[in-house]
């Protein structure tokens, strides 16, 4: 039976082990970009919404696959939050929001956030993470998904886990921030493991067992 190879567009080692659990019995093969001779080209995340930047960095590993020999299928994905308050911000700029780079990143983007929410009420606060996965080819894109989680930002941070706005991020069904759960449980409640199980079925309808 042959079996499909995809390209996944993210060095994180854990994004790849999340989806190769995923994609469980289908009859595809995914692979990190260290597998590239040349590496992942750098791309500019031009797009304005997490679906137009997903693609972009999706399309663009696709063709370096293809340079490289190996499978034409690749999958990329972008994420962050958007805060109600801020129209949506840092929406796409989630990574970049305060403009710092190593270590500090997260602290400067955290501290910026609870400045931008100063004197705003509980109720005010509402903010949901999003995740877009988009799968495509070279010139073509194959799928695109969605997952996103509802919560509220605190005027304080909670908890040591996760990363990025995790101890700010309230969950209400859980009672805690994303940063005070374990891993296991955000990973059943994140925006991200939303978005990979609705790839999964897509995939399923793409890449049907037994026929590919
Ligand atoms: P990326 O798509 O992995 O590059 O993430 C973009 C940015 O969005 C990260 O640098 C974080 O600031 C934020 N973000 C995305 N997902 C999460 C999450 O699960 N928890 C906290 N922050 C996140």
């Amino acid at each position: 039976m042959n079996r499909q190879g995809i390209l996944l567009a993210s060095g994180n080692p854990g994004k790849l082990a999340e989806l190769r659990r995923l994609s469980g019995d289908l009859p595809v093969d995914i692979r990190g970009p260290e597998s590239l001779e040349n590496g992942l080209p750098h791309v500019e995340e031009t797009g304005s919404s997490f679906l137009e930047n997903a693609v972009i960095k999706a399309l663009s590993a696709a063709d370096a696959a293809v340079a490289d020999g190996g499978d034409d299928w690749a999958l990329a994905d972008d994420s962050g939050l958007a805060v109600d308050f801020l129209d949506g911000a840092p929406g796409i700029r989630s990574a970049r929001f305060a403009g710092t780079q190593g270590e500090e990143r997260d602290l400067a983007n955290n501290t910026l956030l609870l400045e931008k929410l100063k004197g705003v009420p509980p109720e005010g606060r509402r903010a949901s993470f999003w995740c877009v996965l988009a799968l495509a080819r070279p010139g073509q894109v194959l799928l695109a998904v969605e997952g996103s989680v509802e919560g509220r930002i605190l005027d304080a941070p909670r908890g040591k886990g996760g990363f990025g706005y995790d101890p700010l991020f309230f969950h209400e069904p859980s009672d805690r921030t994303f940063a005070e759960l374990e891993p296991e449980e955000k990973v059943s409640i994140s925006h991200r493991s939303m978005a990979m199980t609705r790839l999964k079925t897509a995939l399923e309808s793409l890449v049907p067992q037994g026929t590919a």
